[in-house]
């Protein structure tokens, strides 16, 4: 009969526990849950004082800030970093949702908010065989992007239905992107320490050049290397998708 030894029965249930990604740990390391919460509270207050559908969230360049989950009952993740473990696609698992879940419980507005999570380089080419979010994802009501930059929120404009939200900030461009592109996106609002501010819009994005800028050129810098500085800035910025004249 095989002895049974309780010393390596121990030993080894301990590697098993470590083996497993605790979602709160990992969010813990980055981040709190109000983490930008400010902003999606005062956009749902705005939203619903408005008479706005704000049902459906999509966050490229995510990471794991679960955070728009406590305001928006359907938030789709995208991100392609892996981490040690592939803890990212952990953190989003169906096996950890339960702990996920149980983590957003206590703040959360939302009774059972679905959450979906893809794990696709946003810039690689369909013709090299990369999933296409366009394929996976119908449009959606609000576009987050917070700190993604470049190329990251563009590859997700086509994903937000016409008369939908950009929600940006700008500490690397995010927002210039949408303020550069004024045939899809208009300038709605700027989120201050005491809320969406939907007056005075005039008072953003002024630079003191007097050449016209061209804000997209902002994408990628941080503040104090990108050619177009503006005098005032705001924590986040919101756009309203314009809807294209339909076909007669
Ligand atoms: C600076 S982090 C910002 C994370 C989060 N939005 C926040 O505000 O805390 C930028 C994120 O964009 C992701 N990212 C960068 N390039 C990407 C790409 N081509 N496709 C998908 N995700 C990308 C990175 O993996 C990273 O998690």
């Amino acid at each position: 009969m095989a002895s049974r030894n309780p010393l390596k029965r121990k030993a080894s249930s301990k590697k098993e526990t470590k083996s497993i990604i605790q979602p709160e740990e990992w969010f813990n390391k980055t981040y709190s849950l109000d983490h930008y919460l400010d902003v999606f509270t005062a956009l749902a207050i705005w939203g619903e004082d408005l008479g706005h559908k704000l049902e459906s969230c999509i966050y490229p360049g995510s990471y794991i800030h679960v955070v728009p989950s406590l305001i928006f009952p359907e938030t789709v993740y995208v991100d392609m970093f892996k981490g040690k473990q592939n803890h990212v696609e952990k953190f989003f698992s169906l096996e950890n949702r339960p702990q996920l879940l149980k983590m957003l419980q206590p703040q959360s507005k939302v009774a059972a908010p679905n959450i979906r999570f893809h794990q696709v380089d946003l810039t690689a080419k369909e013709s090299d065989g990369s999933l296409s979010l366009a394929k996976l994802e119908q449009p959606k009501d609000v576009l987050v992007s917070l700190s993604a930059s470049g190329e990251i929120p563009i590859t997700c404009f086509d994903l937000v239905r016409d008369g939908g939200f950009f929600v940006g900030n700008d500490d690397f461009g995010d927002a210039s992107l949408a303020k550069g592109n004024p045939d899809m996106w208009t300038f709605i609002g700027a989120f201050e320490q005491d809320g969406l501010c939907t007056d005075n819009l005039a008072a953003y994005f002024v630079t003191s050049k007097s050449t016209t800028p061209d804000f997209t050129k902002n994408s990628g810098l941080s503040y104090s290397q990108r050619p177009f500085p503006c005098t005032k800035n705001a924590k986040a910025y919101l756009y309203q998708k314009n809807c294209l004249p339909q076909d007669q």
